[in-house]
């Protein structure tokens, strides 16, 4: 009788296309809060008596830019001052052992680019925090780090304009072409759907798994607490992304033959 994480294991030798959802619990092993949950960034107001998500949000930026940058530059200093863990480097090895295994991430610190996750099979539905942008003349600017160091709200050099990260605040739309290709891989349909640290607050994050079972595909879901998801997967692995990862892959490593189904 196989364990949980041998089933898990065995689903991805037999996958040919698999989708691995992530989002903020896989990072937490690096150091950055989450949002929900314990210690989560949306417990309680900000500092300034304002809900995250309002202090967050696109017509925040416009009304009081400098509020809005106060936060977005705390964003900016945490990923900044963290950097992947072993389970974005499983994550990226996972990728390298399935040319078909494609990467949907919440997560805007940039560590599964950074982990060798290929570009050309990463979605990343909520932006990123780099290269800042200029909202009067589009002019793009890489220097994040040392924008955080000066005054903000950050000015364009060429227009005095405001500049901007390419991440999704609160109340603006999903980027379309992360939306496209989401939809496109989906329409191709994935024997495996793994989520990773997520709450699966979104809809489009809990479509994936949903549509994959409806279709009889394989679903699994790790995550130290249970979500909305927990009971309608194959396989929840209670656990931490640091720990349950470098396990599945020793026995995704030990025998990469499809035996019979999971
Ligand atoms: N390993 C795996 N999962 C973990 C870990 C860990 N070490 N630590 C915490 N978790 C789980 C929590 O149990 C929780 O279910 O990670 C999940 C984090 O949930 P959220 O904070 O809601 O993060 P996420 O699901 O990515 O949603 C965040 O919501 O508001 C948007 O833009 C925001 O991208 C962000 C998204």
């Amino acid at each position: 009788m196989l364990s949980d994480i041998e089933r898990l294991a065995q689903a991805f030798n037999c996958a040919e296309r698999v989708l691995i959802i992530t989002g903020a619990g896989l990072s937490a092993d690096s150091g950055l809060p989450t949002y929900r949950g314990v210690g989560g960034l949306y417990n309680g107001n900000t500092s300034d008596g304002l809900p995250i998500e309002a202090a967050l949000s696109g017509p925040m930026l416009q009304r009081d830019p400098a509020l809005c940058w106060k936060y977005l530059a705390e964003l900016g200093r945490a990923c900044l001052g963290a950097q992947a863990n072993v389970g974005h480097q499983v994550i990226a090895e996972l990728q390298r052992l399935k040319p078909q295994c494609w990467l949907l991430t919440q997560n805007i610190d940039g560590f599964h680019r950074a982990a060798g996750s290929p570009d050309d099979r990463l979605i990343e539905i909520h932006g990123q925090l780099a290269p800042l942008y200029c909202q009067s003349c589009g002019q793009q600017e890489d220097d994040l780090a040392g924008r955080l160091t000066e005054q903000l709200p950050p000015l364009c050099r060429h227009c005095a304009g405001i500049l901007r990260p390419p991440v999704v605040l609160f109340e603006e739309m999903l980027p379309e072409r992360a939306i496209s290709t989401l939809y496109e891989q989906l329409g191709e349909g994935f024997d495996l759907v793994l989520t990773i640290g997520t709450s699966s607050s979104f809809a489009y994050i809990v479509e994936p798994v949903l549509r994959a079972r409806a279709v009889g595909a394989f679903t699994a879901e790790i995550n130290p607490a249970r979500t909305g998801i927990s009971d309608s997967v194959d396989v929840y692995l209670a656990g931490r992304a640091l720990d349950v990862l470098p396990e599945l892959l020793s026995h995704i490593s030990v025998n990469r033959i499809c035996k019979s189904s999971p």
